[in-house]
């Protein structure tokens, strides 16, 4: 349990700092709550804060086939007494008949086949998880009469190509670029489709570049834990474009407030909104301050763009969840990245034994092949 307690005091330290009202607190009080991917980087952030706000009367399910990683190990759950860990696909009507057996009356959907390459890779699975399993869950939340359905979509999916800057929740655009994309979109239709036919009462969250604890770098993870990762080993950082590309990178207790609020306030349902952190950084940047806080010495490397990325920036406007769910970004990214930084030094171990670069097959940056570099 030790190893879990600067995890645990992470996410209480933030949510001392959220000063979350009276009436929010009392609203999760004692419920039971599903949370599909809650072993993920953001679900294990967010299931130790609902955990806290559900207290000893209430109950958190993690609904999970731990995927994403190399080892079927839930380490990233941590073992809190309210928490219940069920290795589970979201696919499954035997799974899903076991956690809605439970009465849960609020839904996180968060589990994902992640992300843009790996549904190039897999197209197919990328469609029966993000859609089929999506359509499951929403029919079992729908008929069990939950109380609200809190979708993770994805603003690199919604704003496909070239949209103007920041980014704001009535563009949209059909120029998608991934099955992931196409799939994340089409989670959003489906959520509102079940929200108009069926009175579901849910709401779509749209995430941008989360970091922070709880990511373990992979071929198909996001660039910060891979970064991170790489240098840590001395690595050269492969950049794939030129390195003024920027995304809003958003530190993931900040999306977990986002989640938490919107679960709550009546002003959600049926909405879409940003969820990110309003600023934006350069790749370029991030390498350098990867390669300063690990000492790696090893040259950045520039490899070409990959096809299907088309956002030479992003940056999103967090206007409408500012004003319908009182969403505030609280860490910046100096703040973030550190925790990001020592939640890897205090997890090394752990993290090399699950981060998955399969020889030959790294995706994420065609070409480099971390044992073949070192
Ligand atoms: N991380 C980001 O930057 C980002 C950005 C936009 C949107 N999102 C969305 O947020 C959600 C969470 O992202 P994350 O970064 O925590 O991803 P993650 O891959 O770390 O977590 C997703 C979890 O879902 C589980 N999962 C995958 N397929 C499953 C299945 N068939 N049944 C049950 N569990 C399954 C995985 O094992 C994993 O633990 C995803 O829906 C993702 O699309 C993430």
């Amino acid at each position: 349990m030790r190893k879990y307690e600067k995890r645990i005091s992470l996410v209480n330290e933030y949510m001392n700092r959220m000063n979350l009202l009276r009436e929010i607190s009392d609203y999760y009080a004692g419920r039971t709550i599903l949370v599909t991917g809650g072993a993920g980087a953001i679900g294990s952030n967010l299931i130790i804060a609902l955990s806290s706000l559900v207290g000893n009367k209430g109950k958190i399910l993690v609904l999970d086939n731990l995927s994403s990683i190399k080892a079927k190990d839930p380490w990233n759950v941590t073992p809190l007494p309210n928490i219940m860990f069920v290795l589970g696909d979201v696919r499954s009507d035997v799974d899903l008949k076991r956690v809605f057996k439970e009465e849960p009356s609020i839904v996180f959907h968060l589990a994902a086949f992640f992300a843009n390459q790996n549904s190039v890779d897999y197209p197919e699975t990328s469609a029966e998880v993000d859609v089929i399993g999506q359509i499951k869950l929403l029919e079992y939340s729908s008929i069990s009469k939950i109380d609200k359905f809190i979708y993770a979509s994805s603003g690199c999916a919604i704003y496909g190509s070239y949209p103007e800057l920041p980014l704001k929740e009535e563009f949209v655009s059909m120029h998608l670029t991934t099955p992931y994309q196409i799939n994340k979109m089409t989670g959003e239709m489906y959520c509102n489709f079940y929200h108009h036919h069926y009175g579901l009462p849910v709401a779509n969250c749209r995430f941008f570049n989360s970091y922070g604890p709880g990511e373990v770098p992979g071929q198909y993870r996001n660039v910060i834990p891979n970064f991170i990762y790489w240098a840590m080993n001395g690595i050269g950082l492969p950049i794939t474009g030129i390195g003024e590309e920027t995304r809003d990178f958003t530190y993931v207790l900040d999306l977990v407030q986002g989640l938490i609020k919107a679960g709550y306030y009546q002003n959600a349902i049926g909405e879409n909104f940003n969820l990110a952190s309003g600023k934006e950084v350069s790749i370029r940047d991030l390498a350098k301050m990867v390669n300063n806080a690990t000492g790696n010495k090893a040259e950045i490397i520039f490899r070409e763009r990959r096809k299907w990325d088309t956002k030479p920036r992003l940056l999103a406007s967090i206007d409408k969840a500012q004003r319908l769910i009182g969403y505030e970004p609280l860490i910046g990214f100096e703040e973030g990245f550190q925790t990001n930084i020592e939640w890897f030094r205090d997890y090394l171990e752990k993290i090399e034994s699950l981060a998955d670069f399969p020889p030959g097959m790294n995706s994420a940056v065609r070409g480099v092949d971390i044992r073949a570099e070192k």
